[in-house]
């Protein structure tokens, strides 16, 4: 058996469509303009390249960017009082302040200082409450974008096991909470876990964040199951290779493990895209939900 491949660029760029038409209604019948302001401290190659991605698909979708570049040497309290004023700011419904951020600032501070109606990464711990209680906060946008490609693949997940691998507050704490709430049995492994491999094998749908490349084998997955593939690591270069980027590749062996899987993600095109996408879409959830007024608060 081969596995299908999910195409997260093409289910990507269709939410991303979904998107642009709910800001175009919200233009048309309410006058507004979703915008998304994001912060980047520092010039972090690979922050770079996000942060111009995430700008273009923002003005791609018509919504407003906001981009605040800061120096590397920028102290806390001026990153907190530039929080603060995106707070304060009517234009601003999304506010994401790109992570890592230099050793002298405490990232954590800067987090709970984002205002949670705002916080498009849901990494506030009151979006972070509200998913382990199961209700209706801010997604963080990987985690998101994952189960919506699962729910691609298969519209119903109740019953299934489900294994993450990987315990980040980003991607696997989120994940497990999401696909508890979808009727899954939910084991989350980390480095300490007793036999992976066997663990893994049980797994109906096993999703990858580890950031180790290639760890999970073919051998490790169930004839059939659901692979999502969170992990992006670039291998060094190959010798000749002449562009001297090396290769990308996920957290499971592809090429092995699309054997054995009913379906999977490849590395890059399928949780990539999806999650510029899901940031989107949480932008302009933000957006609407400010123009519905203060709800009830519980
Ligand atoms: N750096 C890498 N991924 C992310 C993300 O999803 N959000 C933020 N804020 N920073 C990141």
């Amino acid at each position: 058996m081969t596995a299908n491949i999910i195409d997260g660029a093409a289910i990507a760029a269709e939410l991303r469509g979904e998107v642009a038409e709910t800001v175009r209604r919200l233009g048309e019948n309410h006058g507004i303009k979703p915008g998304l302001a994001v912060v980047l401290v520092g010039n972090d190659p690979a922050s770079e390249v996000y942060v111009r991605t995430k700008a273009k698909q923002t003005v791609a979708a018509g919504m407003a960017s906001f981009e605040h570049r800061l120096p590397a040497d920028t102290s806390e309290k001026e990153l907190l009082a530039l929080v603060r004023q995106l707070n304060a700011d009517p234009r601003v419904d999304g506010i994401l302040v790109q992570l890592p951020l230099p050793p002298q600032i405490n990232a954590g501070k800067v987090i709970e200082a984002i205002d949670p109606a705002k916080d498009v990464d849901g990494f506030h711990p009151e979006n972070v409450g509200r998913l382990a209680v199961g209700s209706g906060g801010i997604v963080p946008c990987t985690p998101l974008g994952c189960l919506l490609l699962l729910r691609h693949v298969r519209a119903d997940l109740t019953g299934l096991d489900a294994v993450v691998v990987g315990r980040s507050a980003i991607v696997g704490k989120p994940m497990a909470h999401l696909l508890l709430d979808e009727n899954c049995t939910v084991t989350t492994a980390h480095s300490r876990t007793r036999d992976l491999p066997a663990l893994c094998r049980r797994a109906d749908i096993l999703v990858a964040a580890v950031g180790r490349p290639e760890m999970i084998r073919g051998d490790w997955i169930k004839p059939g199951a659901i692979v999502i593939d969170v992990g992006i690591n670039r291998l060094p270069p190959a010798s000749g290779d002449a562009s001297g980027k090396g290769r990308l590749v996920g957290d499971v062996a592809f090429d092995e493990a699309r054997e054995v899987a009913g379906a999977i993600t490849p590395v890059p095109g399928g949780v990539g895209p999806m999650t510029i996408a899901c940031l989107l879409s949480n932008t302009v959830e933000a957006a609407k939900r400010r123009l519905a007024g203060p709800g009830p608060k519980g």
